[in-house]
């Protein structure tokens, strides 16, 4: 069999969760499309709709929202750890070690067992918020605040992490936010999900594992580096400069591409009609018109290799307008995409067989194995 680098278009397993076609622009979460989930749906009822199959029932839907809000606090042995991470870490180290240490709470492994996969749904998608707002309290040398009772999902994520009760617009744009990051196939961390859960490991690993590999650059990581970019460019009259050097230099655009996609993302188009409506109540974010500048000016230049704005490219500009440092963009990321990791987790637990992919062996043959003081590299000879 050829080597094909990146896995690309090679099928590694079968799904029912997500349903993307690149050339039309479309993509669906278990059958529905992604702008009727963003127009009506809320990430929880997603966050269900995703890891069980069906849009859940009234009485589902309000059991599971009450079970999350029950397990949003976090142990102060987790708040302790946080308290011991340097603050110039990087948030999604401090996430990927915190929510690895809850296997060491809960650690029966009963993968076989419903009611534990439910607990363990219902711990991450409720603590793992928590925990990103927490750090942030913490480095800034503060202690965390607990979440309240009285506010839903996005709403006391948000009022964790500022101290402030968001305004409706800006709970409801975030929360359509995570609906749109919550999954998206076999990407590189969703992939790492499903070989860690391959091996019948517990979801706490799972999940560490998959927001290790979220945090690369070319993952989820871009959308920081998007916000490094426009402000490095400056004004939009230098978009189209700073596209021909990078391109010369085959410097990477940030925000830009996407192995499924050849027309614009989807999530990006719907993401930058949230900032436009952000923007028109709250001010413009001075960087808006800089990305509109790029955009338009990349259409010649990397349109015609499929290359458009992906779901990265707009939501660094959202998340600044509602007071989310720029390190905490990916985590925010992993928030959402916990629902889409988790869904991947029990499909893999469906229907197991452990990865172990194979490789063209490109090295020595077999060698002799030469004494120390015989060998020619020696340094001091
Ligand atoms: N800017 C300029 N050229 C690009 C870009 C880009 N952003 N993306 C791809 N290309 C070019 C690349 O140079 C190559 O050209 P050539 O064939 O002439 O050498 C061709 O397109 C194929 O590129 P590739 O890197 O082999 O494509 P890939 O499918 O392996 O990579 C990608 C997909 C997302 C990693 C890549 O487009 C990229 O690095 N984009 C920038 C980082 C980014 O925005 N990542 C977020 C991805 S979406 C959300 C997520 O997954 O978290």
């Amino acid at each position: 069999m050829p080597l094909r680098p990146g896995l690309e278009g090679v099928p590694v397993t079968q799904s029912s969760i997500c349903d993307i076609d690149g050339n039309q622009g479309s993509l669906k979460y278990r059958g529905y499309p992604i702008t009727e989930l963003a127009s009506n749906s809320s990430f929880l009822e997603t966050t269900f709709l995703l890891i069980w199959g069906e849009l859940p029932s009234k009485q589902e839907l309000s059991d599971f929202e009450r079970e999350v809000q029950m397990h949003r606090r976090l142990s102060f042995r987790v708040r302790d750890m946080l308290k011991c991470f340097p603050e110039s870490g990087h948030p999604m180290d401090a996430l990927q070690s915190s929510a690895a240490a809850l296997g060491l709470f809960y650690s029966r492994r009963a993968i076989d067992d419903p009611k534990y996969i439910y607990n363990a749904v219902i711990r991450l998608v409720a603590k793992i918020p928590t925990m990103v707002a927490a750090f942030q309290l913490i480095r800034k040398g503060q202690d965390p605040i607990q979440p309240r009772d009285d506010l839903p999902y996005s709403s006391n994520f948000l009022y964790m992490l500022t101290e402030q009760e968001p305004d409706p617009l800006s709970a409801k744009v975030f929360d359509r936010c995570l609906i749109l990051h919550a999954e998206h196939s076999l990407n590189a961390s969703t992939f790492s999900a499903r070989v860690t859960a391959s091996t019948l490991t517990d979801p706490y690993a799972v999940v560490a594992s998959a927001v290790g590999t979220l945090a690369g650059p070319l993952h989820g990581g871009a959308n920081e580096d998007v916000i490094a970019m426009l402000e490095e460019i400056g004004t939009p009259h230098k978009a189209g400069e700073y596209l021909d050097n990078a391109i010369k230099n085959k410097q990477k655009i940030m925000g830009f591409g996407h192995r499924e996609y050849r027309v614009k993302d989807p999530r990006a188009s719907i993401l930058q009609n949230f900032g436009e409506e952000l923007f028109a109540r709250f001010g413009k974010d001075e960087m808006y018109e800089v990305a509109k500048s790029l955009e338009e000016e990349a259409i010649d230049r990397l349109g015609p290799k499929g290359i458009y704005p992906n779901v990265d490219f707009y939501s660094g500009l959202i998340y600044r307008k509602l007071g989310i440092p720029r390190d905490l963009f990916t985590p925010v990321f992993a928030i959402s995409r916990v629902a889409g990791w988790l869904a991947h987790w029990r499909e893999q637990l469906g229907a197991n067989r452990i990865f172990r992919p194979s490789q063209i062996y490109t090295g020595m043959k077999t060698r002799t194995w030469t004494a120390l003081e015989e060998r020619p590299n020696n340094k001091d000879e």
